[in-house]
């Protein structure tokens, strides 16, 4: 099944590269409808604009509350036809209204071996507080901030000769992997979810 796919990124968008990437190459069966961003100056729909995907920007600034811009580009997503959406570096967080309009249909990458380091820069949290090993997480988004039942993680060792921006790259660079291959998997139907647990089934 091709996913139809929206990614909301607040940043640069190298996660979403990876996906447009992946996507071009054929190793993920997924079509980017929208691209959308919070941050009219957001990297990442330059991206978007360069691979040939539409690309929006929806200011949470012009809305008085969190519900109403939620609502937004829920109704942007859905004039894309958007089924899926990833969360590629994205800033907000999203409501009730945003989730219930894609029921398990909502994931999310963040650099950090969940549930440790929830929340902004979880590198940098991982690096002050010393662990000797890093990592990232691909997981389902629920109410929470970076709480949902997780799909994949990859662990980063942390090296001695290591400085926390050194770290930050390796993470991402593991990330951009990650991602579009989780990506993949949904979009064979293969991940199976029972309660908070999630596993993989055999291909094909
Ligand atoms: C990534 O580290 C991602 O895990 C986090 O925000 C960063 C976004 O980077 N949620 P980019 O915009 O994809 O380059």
């Amino acid at each position: 099944m091709t996913l139809r796919l929206g990614v909301l990124v607040s940043g640069g968008g190298t996660n979403l590269q990876s996906i447009l990437d992946a996507v071009r190459a054929g190793a993920l069966d997924a079509e980017v409808r929208l691209v959308l961003s919070n941050r009219p100056k957001a990297g990442g729909l330059e991206r978007a604009r360069a691979a040939g995907v539409p690309a929006l920007a929806i200011s949470h600034r012009r809305f008085e509350t969190r519900e109403a811009f939620d609502a937004a580009l829920v109704e942007a997503l859905r004039e894309h036809g958007v089924e899926w959406v990833a969360l590629a570096g994205f800033m907000r967080v999203l409501t009730p209204t945003f989730l219930r309009a894609f029921p398990g249909r909502v994931v999310n990458i963040h650099p950090a071996l969940l549930p440790a380091f929830p929340g902004v820069e979880a590198q940098h949290q991982a690096w002050d507080y010393g662990v000797k090993v890093a990592g990232c997480t691909v997981h389902f988004v629920d109410e929470g901030v970076d709480t949902g039942p997780i799909l994949g993680q990859v662990a980063v060792p942390v090296l001695d000769d290591d400085d926390a921006e050194r770290l930050r790259l390796r993470i991402l660079a593991e990330e951009h992997a990650l991602y579009p291959r989780v990506l993949q998997w949904l979009a064979e139907g293969r991940v199976v979810r029972e309660g908070r647990r999630t596993r993989l089934a055999p291909e094909g």
